[in-house]
């Protein structure tokens, strides 16, 4: 294995270490039906000394299943380190879905952080204010998405989910039309984005039965 793999993959574990210290502060009860989601969770120093090959390298199937989301190497990296025994197109999404949620959760902190913080800009105060209070829609969204899944309720989860893309863009433009003060999480904000339209990209494919995974 060549260094540049090696570091590659150091990149790569690195970022979905980062991924997963941001915790889920409130995770809901796990009801029955939300069970599954939860079932994923997995100490990453299990999976680092144990899988190593599966955790960097997505699975023929993982690529497949992400190729046409609008980041399919995010989505795959995203997936691979949970999804390593056999391939299951519904937990990949919820999967995909957690991936969302943690990263909104690592948004919701920093704006928390910014808020209590006294030398927070105070004409960035306003924008912030905005962006708490889509990031707990964010939150609730995803969560109520996870649940309609669980009841194998696509279309509506689907359409449930649209609303964190709105809502991620409603935060973003508040610091926009904030003169002087620039969003101090622009990256995080990116890969809520970027997660979440893979979700949505994801259920579309399964709603208009274009993913194979899904064709039933
Ligand atoms: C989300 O965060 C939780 C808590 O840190 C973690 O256990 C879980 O693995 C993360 N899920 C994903 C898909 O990264």
């Amino acid at each position: 294995m060549g260094s540049e793999q090696n570091l590659l993959f150091a990149v790569v574990f690195l970022s979905s270490l980062l991924l997963s210290t941001h915790a889920i502060t409130d995770a809901p009860s796990p009801s029955p039906s939300s069970s599954q989601i939860f079932s994923t969770e997995t100490n990453i120093l299990t999976i680092k000394s144990n899988t190593v090959n599966t955790l960097f390298k997505p699975s023929s199937e993982i690529l497949d299943f992400c190729k046409d989301t609008e980041n399919p190497t995010l989505c795959s990296e995203t997936i691979a380190p949970f999804m390593q025994d056999m391939f299951d197109p519904i937990k990949a999404l919820e999967i995909e879905m957690e991936a969302t949620l943690n990263q909104s959760m690592k948004v919701s902190n920093i704006i928390s952080e910014a808020l209590t913080n006294p030398n927070t800009d105070r004409r960035a105060r306003g924008a912030l204010d905005i962006c708490k209070s889509q990031y707990k829609s964010i939150a609730q969204t995803v969560k109520d998405a996870v649940e309609l899944l669980n009841q194998q309720n696509v279309v509506d989860a689907y359409y449930k989910f649209s609303s964190v893309i709105s809502d991620q863009s409603t935060c973003e433009d508040a610091f926009v039309e904030s003169r002087g003060v620039t969003i101090p999480f622009a990256d995080d904000s990116l890969g809520v984005f970027q997660l979440g339209g893979n979700c949505l990209a994801i259920m579309d494919s399964m709603v208009n039965n274009r993913n194979r995974y899904f064709l039933v």
